[in-house]
């Protein structure tokens, strides 16, 4: 196994290429936010709030699917990120792109959904997030967060390391997480792409390290899903 292999994955994350690296973390990652968004049954007309939106996969999922009825908030501290997900995402829904941190969360409405991917694992604080994504919650609302447990990626069996991520296995800590942000726990699960050979997997490990896998197997850090509601 190359040991550059071992370099940290999510470096990239605030870097020029992040679009494009958004993208395919889409492709390899779709799969985790589908299911999360079917279990919860989000539809037209929901308002939800991206925080760390990024490059704004989520924030157009989402948009695509609450449609021009529906109402997002893609939140990042990076005033790179916010004008190219607010192009993107507004062609299916009303798009508010904020600059703000996720430790000052604060929207004109309380949402239906709070939504984060690949975030807590950055962040210093993870429950402080987490409990102002809960304050932005209408009564009856739903949090989806997706955070990684990178320790548990392999190449060629042996493990991912991150070592600029903060929290790097903070999946692992998420659903006890979101209950000490007084959010009632409803579902929980872990989902990893894992591949093996050329392939959108391979393809991902390799824009991130500038090596090519080859035929090693890949199981990708796998993406713990909490969904939890506003009492
Ligand atoms: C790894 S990217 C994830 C992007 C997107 N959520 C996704 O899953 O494709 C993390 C994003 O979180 C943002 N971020 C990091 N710390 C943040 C904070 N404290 N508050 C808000 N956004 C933050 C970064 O600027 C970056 O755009």
């Amino acid at each position: 196994m190359p040991s550059t292999l071992q370099e940290p994955v999510e470096a990239a994350c605030n870097t020029a290429e992040m679009a494009d690296l958004l993208g395919l973390r889409d492709d390899v990652y779709r799969r985790p936010l589908e299911t999360a968004l079917e279990r919860l049954g989000v539809g037209p007309g929901w308002s939800c709030v991206d925080v760390g939106a990024g490059g704004g996969d989520v924030s157009v999922a989402l948009a695509e699917v609450v449609g021009s009825t529906g109402r997002i908030f893609a939140v990042d501290n990076d005033p790179a990120a916010r004008d190219a997900v607010a192009q993107r995402a507004a062609a299916f829904a009303q798009v508010f792109a904020i600059t703000q941190a996720g430790e000052e969360l604060a929207l004109p409405q309380q949402v239906d959904l709070a939504f984060c991917r690949f975030l807590l694992l950055h962040v210093i604080d993870p429950l402080r997030v987490l409990t102002k994504m809960a304050q932005v919650i209408r009564v009856g609302g739903y949090l989806v967060a997706q955070e990684p447990i990178t320790s548990a990626g392999r190449i060629d069996a042996s493990p991912m390391a991150y070592p600029d991520a903060r929290h790097p296995d903070v999946g692992a800590s998420l659903p006890a997480l979101v209950r000490s942000a007084g959010l009632e726990l409803i579902d929980a699960w872990a989902e990893a792409p894992a591949g093996a050979g050329p392939g959108p997997v391979a393809t991902y490990l390799e824009s991130l390290t500038g090596v090519d896998p080859g035929d090693d197997p890949i199981v990708l850090p796998p993406l713990v899903t909490v969904v939890a509601t506003r009492r």
